[in-house]
């Protein structure tokens, strides 16, 4: 059983929630297969018996490239190929809203058409503070934010260990449904 963490990052800072996600679900002794929307193994993906689906917030969407990827699984969509499987989604901007639940709204709608089961993010928020889970309070799926610096920077480590959380909750779900 595995769990795909499939993503698009141009400049490095989703890349960081997803590998933080990919270490949550690992966590859990579920294998995880890190893809980037740049390089995929369909076959791997069409396996997977969980999907986590990151994009970064551009203009208040997803980005070009996640939404290519989004309609190149159009065939699957067609013959139902990924129905019951786990679905959850995460996404990252520099505003603070920034529009990122479009995109989430965005990635469930996508993961439903399909006929996947959605999860969502239940880490309680606590704080804004930028070591809390959660901060940005959260629930269809996972937000960071990430300022303009470079990617070891930021998203913070609120952001990061929230993502670690998602996959590991992800991960559990998954193996319940599969065992
Ligand atoms: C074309 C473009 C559009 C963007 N639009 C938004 C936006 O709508 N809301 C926002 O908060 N940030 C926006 N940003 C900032 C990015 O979301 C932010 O830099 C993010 O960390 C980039 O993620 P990445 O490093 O994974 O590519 C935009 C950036 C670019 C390049």
């Amino acid at each position: 059983m595995e769990v795909a963490v499939v993503f698009h990052s141009r400049f490095g800072h989703t890349q960081k929630l997803a590998e933080s996600i990919a270490h949550g679900v690992s966590g859990e002794g579920v294998s995880c297969y890190l893809a980037s929307v740049d390089d995929l193994d369909w076959d791997r993906l069409d396996r997977a018996a969980g999907m986590i689906l990151g994009a970064p917030t551009y203009m208040g969407s997803a980005s070009a490239e996640f939404k290519s990827f989004m309609d190149a699984t159009s065939l699957r969509w067609l013959n139902q190929a990924w129905r019951d499987k786990v679905a959850a989604g995460f996404t990252n901007s520099y505003g603070m809203s920034g529009d990122k639940l479009n995109v989430l709204i965005q990635l469930a709608v996508f993961a439903t058409q399909h006929g996947m089961l959605w999860v969502g993010q239940t880490e309680m928020n606590q704080s804004s503070e930028s070591t809390s889970l959660n901060r940005l309070g959260s629930h269809l799926g996972l937000m960071a934010q990430s300022d303009n610096a470079p990617a070891h920077q930021t998203p913070p480590s609120g952001d990061l260990q929230t993502a670690v959380c998602f996959g590991a909750r992800v991960a559990k779900i998954t193996r319940q449904f599969y065992r």
